[in-house]
């Protein structure tokens, strides 16, 4: 067994350090970075076309789902502009339809034009980007980030703002 100077420990201990280093690139470190950060806005949403902004009914809500086949939502042309919208009036706005309280279906009331929770009673104000306006729920309800394509009139949902109801990372 050879002896050790402790030059060369010191040696080693700084090639172990430069190892280390190296094996902490940029994309592992994005990669953990997500992994404690599951609200991370660089999550692999994906792109799921909703529909035309003209066909889209006035103050109605039309249901579909995103990021996956577990996430109701619904998608709103208001009628007029508000913040967050697209669309060439710049009024299409979509949320998660599961309260952030304990995940029950919220609705939208178009006599009010905000979401209202059944089970107790949250609202939720659908032109001030799902802004939590009363009740027991204590955080907004989460907006899906929206794009809108002039060409063709699409709106595509691209991503989510806020936590979906019962998940530790939107993309499951
Ligand atoms: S589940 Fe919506 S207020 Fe409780």
């Amino acid at each position: 067994m050879s002896k050790l100077s402790r030059r060369g420990f010191i040696k080693l201990g700084g090639a172990g350090v430069a190892a280390g280093a190296a094996s902490l690139s940029p994309a592992n470190a994005l990669a953990k970075s997500e992994a404690r950060n599951p609200g991370a806005t660089t999550l692999p949403y994906p792109n799921k076309v909703i529909g035309k902004a003209k066909s889209l009914p006035k103050n109605k809500a039309v249901h579909f789902n995103y990021p996956d086949d577990l996430s109701p939502c619904a998608v709103i042309r208001m009628g007029q502009p508000v913040p967050g919208g697209v669309g060439p009036n710049k009024d299409i706005v979509a949320y998660s339809t599961l309260c952030t309280h304990m995940g029950c279906p919220v609705s939208y009331d178009p006599s009010t034009r905000d979401f209202k929770c059944p089970c107790h009673f949250s609202v939720f104000d659908s032109e001030k980007k799902g802004q939590m306006v009363t009740g027991q729920a204590t955080e907004n309800l989460p907006r899906i980030r929206l794009r809108y394509n002039a060409k063709d009139d699409s709106v595509t949902a691209i991503g989510v703002d806020g936590l979906i109801y019962g998940r530790q990372a939107n993309i499951l």
